[in-house]
């Protein structure tokens, strides 16, 4: 794993968000998993403004990483609309080749297993931007979750839901199942770049990065994976061991030549 350890938030998003545009520069063929959450909106503010200083997303293909059972796309809280407003309606993607979950289907089921082969006909994606639950879940793989697990459905757990409750109404709870990519899935992206600010997340970071590779904790499954760059805050960083190391072998986050 590649540790990135920025002085603050904005460095970190700018870090990414450099990351993500070199991709997209290196590769005709892009395609990006994409996630949602409060910590992607800076991210995609970032990108928005790369945008429209000539960051093109013309050709590239999207697939997210999540939607919620129950959720049509309409719905003011389903991932859909958050990723409508959040980067969509603001870059010049091409709507046909962004690609969620649909959380209304009337068979999630087949829903799932439809969306997993839609990401291995697109030719897989190139790279999967990931944040990390309080619990360590990756995309909504819940504690316990298989690490060879397919796109299928998952049941969220209250934390999760509890964490996502500002996004619905006062009068709606979140719902308590989602079409979730597996972690087999994410764990088949080329590249993957987790993004992760905020003391919220120095423990899942530290059990992420450090420790054992764990069902328990799905995101230490990306220990598994050849080319995972994690980029944190100081802040989101705090509860690893080797912090010195990290900053030394990355100063100031640097992505430098050799890990
Ligand atoms: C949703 C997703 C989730 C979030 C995670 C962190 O598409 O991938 O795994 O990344 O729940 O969410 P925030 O950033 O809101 O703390």
């Amino acid at each position: 794993m590649r540790v990135l350890i920025c002085k603050d938030e904005a460095s970190a998003i700018a870090r990414a968000a450099d990351h993500i545009a070199e991709h997209m520069a290196q590769r005709s063929d892009c395609v990006l998993g994409l996630a949602t959450g409060g910590t992607m909106l800076p991210l995609y503010r970032r990108l928005i403004r790369l945008h429209a200083d000539g960051l093109s997303f013309a050709s590239v293909t999207t697939f997210n990483l999540d939607e919620y059972i129950g959720l049509a796309p309409d719905h003011p809280a389903s991932y859909h609309s958050y990723m409508r407003k959040a980067l969509f309606d603001h870059v010049d993607v091409d709507p046909s080749r962004t690609h969620l979950p649909r959380g209304d289907a009337a068979d999630p089921v087949a829903e799932a297993a439809d969306y997993e082969a839609r990401i291995a006909r697109s030719g897989g994606i190139s790279l999967q931007l990931l944040g990390v639950g309080r619990n360590g879940h990756i995309g909504f793989n819940e504690p316990t979750s298989s690490l060879a697990s397919p796109t299928r459905i998952k049941t969220l757990t209250e934390s999760t839901r509890r964490a996502n409750q500002p996004y619905f109404g006062s009068d709606e709870t979140p719902p308590g199942y989602a079409i979730t990519m597996g972690v087999g899935t994410i764990l088949s992206a080329r590249e993957c770049l987790l993004l992760a600010t905020g003391s919220a997340k120095a423990n899942a970071v530290a059990a992420m990065v450090e420790g054992p590779v764990a069902a328990v904790c799905p995101a230490s499954a990306l220990q598994m994976h050849a080319r995972t760059t994690v980029v944190l805050d100081r802040d989101a960083a705090t509860e690893m061991k080797l912090t010195d190391y990290y900053h030394h072998v990355h100063p100031d986050g640097e992505a430098t030549r050799f890990d």
